[in-house]
């Protein structure tokens, strides 16, 4: 039986109303962030357009195609409006968003100086981070000393005080804080009583983003990872989130180069068109490309990269098309040019009777702009699905992330297009109405 089918069986949801304010509080001030949260306070302001936004944009048809009754998303289901966001977060640097922002270069200095006044309000509190698990940086704006359990209820304290100050009536977290090492799941990570038993022993195999993920779950709040390292995906994690009735979503915004590969490798396989060999590399020159020269952090990137096309390609029923391919993905920090990313993409693939052809995809993308609608869009959905009573892996957000979370044992879907099916007939299902297949037999009734 179809997945569709499945959800279609399930009772129709009861949403409760998006009242109040909804605090997103943002582990790492950096490029990401700073670029969202101007970008919210510039649209509040008039000054701009949410563009890349799904949430904000985005239509969802509803019925058959000859109904003509296709709402805006944000008309269709009840999310938190631009309005009612509160913005809070951790970062080791003591700068406020204002000072940031400049410091990220990602935005024009007269657009950051035009929003000084909502920016500078935001600013960060003290960080929990471990130099093990972020290397390249440093920085003094950091919680004292103490065991990784003081450090998950200091980050509780935040969690409250940020709550009582913004007068927020709902929470949600988002990881925008630099990518972590490469690490996989320990004994440590296997249940909740082993988990907290590490975090008063201080494991080393526990890391400042499960620290955080942690005291989000305790508080009750919804929690996404917007970098490819372990944190909500270890078993502990995950089973904390299910009982605790709390969605959690991830990881690694799909922005730049493996976006344009979860577009241009569905095509070439709906066509039957074989691939030898994908060759990607990009230069950039941020804070983020920084902390991915070093390797730990790199190869944390790298297999998020690596498995989407795996995945959309499947080897495994298509030996003769991908059984055999060179994949390689690159990352070089260039510092001359900053957020300006450019990815190139070389595709060597073959069509009738084995004759290669050859695609070039040259990028020049600014990676904050790409994620910040993201960051929105990730929240409002996040916090929707928490008033919708779903708890723990959130897999119809997979359209957001490069290597998407799922139940264990499941393998991930890639494909964007059947992500964003996914996510629209989420949102149909959770409004009681019908899912919508393509079959379109009824036309020619
Ligand atoms: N921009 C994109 O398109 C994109 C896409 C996918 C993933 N990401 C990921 O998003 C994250 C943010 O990217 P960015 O460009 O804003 O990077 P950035 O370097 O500008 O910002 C990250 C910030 O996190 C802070 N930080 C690091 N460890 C911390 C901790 N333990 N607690 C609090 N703060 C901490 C750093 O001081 C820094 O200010 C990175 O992990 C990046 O890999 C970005």
């Amino acid at each position: 039986m179809s997945s569709s089918s499945d959800a279609e069986m399930k009772d129709t949801p009861k949403i409760q109303p998006a009242e109040g304010k909804l605090g997103i509080l943002i582990p790492g001030m950096g490029a990401v962030t700073t670029t969202f949260i101007a970008g919210v306070e510039a649209i509040k302001l008039g000054m701009a357009k949410p563009i890349g936004s799904l949430t904000q944009l985005n239509t969802i048809r509803l019925g058959k195609r000859t109904d003509n009754n296709s709402p805006k998303i944000k008309d269709f289901v009840p999310l938190a409006s631009l309005e009612d966001l509160e913005f809070g977060g951790w970062d080791i640097f003591d700068q406020n968003c204002y000072e940031a922002a400049l410091h990220a270069g990602v935005l024009d200095k007269h657009l950051v100086e035009s929003l000084r006044s909502p920016l500078e309000k935001i600013k960060p509190m003290s960080a929990v981070f471990d130099n093990d698990y972020v290397k390249r940086i440093n920085g003094p704006n950091l919680k004292p000393k103490g065991s990784k359990m003081d450090h998950a209820e200091a980050l509780m304290d935040d969690i409250r005080s940020f709550k009582a100050r913004t007068g927020s009536s709902r929470l949600a977290m988002i990881w925008c804080g630099s990518t972590e090492v490469f690490h996989r799941p320990q004994a440590v990570h296997h249940d909740i009583a082993s988990f907290e038993a590490g975090l008063t022993k201080s494991d080393p195999e526990i890391s400042p983003s499960q620290i955080y993920a942690y005291a989000a779950l305790k508080m009750g709040v919804p929690y996404a990872n917007g970098a490819p390292h372990l944190t909500v995906d270890a078993p502990a994690l995950m089973e904390m989130a299910r009982e605790r009735c709390i969605p959690i979503a991830g990881k690694d915004f799909k922005t730049g180069q493996t976006f344009m590969k979860t577009l241009v490798a569905p095509g070439l396989k709906s066509r039957m068109l074989g691939v030898s060999g994908w060759f990607s590399t990009n230069i950039l020159g941020n804070r983020d490309g920084e902390v991915l020269d070093d390797p730990g952090s790199f190869k944390s990137k790298e297999e998020s990269k690596l498995s989407a096309l795996e995945q959309i390609l499947q080897p495994e029923l298509y030996p003769e098309l991908y059984g055999d391919i060179h994949h390689k993905v690159r990352i070089e920090y260039y510092k001359p040019r900053g957020d300006a990313k450019e990815g190139w993409d070389n595709i060597d693939i073959f069509g009738w009777l084995g004759y290669p052809m050859q695609i070039k995809i040259n990028f020049l993308c600014r990676d904050s702009i790409l994620a910040a609608p993201l960051v929105l869009d990730i929240m409002l959905f996040l916090d929707l699905a928490q008033r919708t009573g779903m708890k723990g892996v959130q897999e119809w957000l997979s359209f957001f992330f490069k290597a998407p979370m799922t139940a264990p044992g499941l393998y991930p879907e890639h494909d964007i297009f059947i992500q964003l099916m996914k996510l629209k007939n989420t949102l149909r299902w959770m409004k009681g109405q019908n899912l919508i297949t393509h079959l379109g037999l009824e036309y020619y009734d």
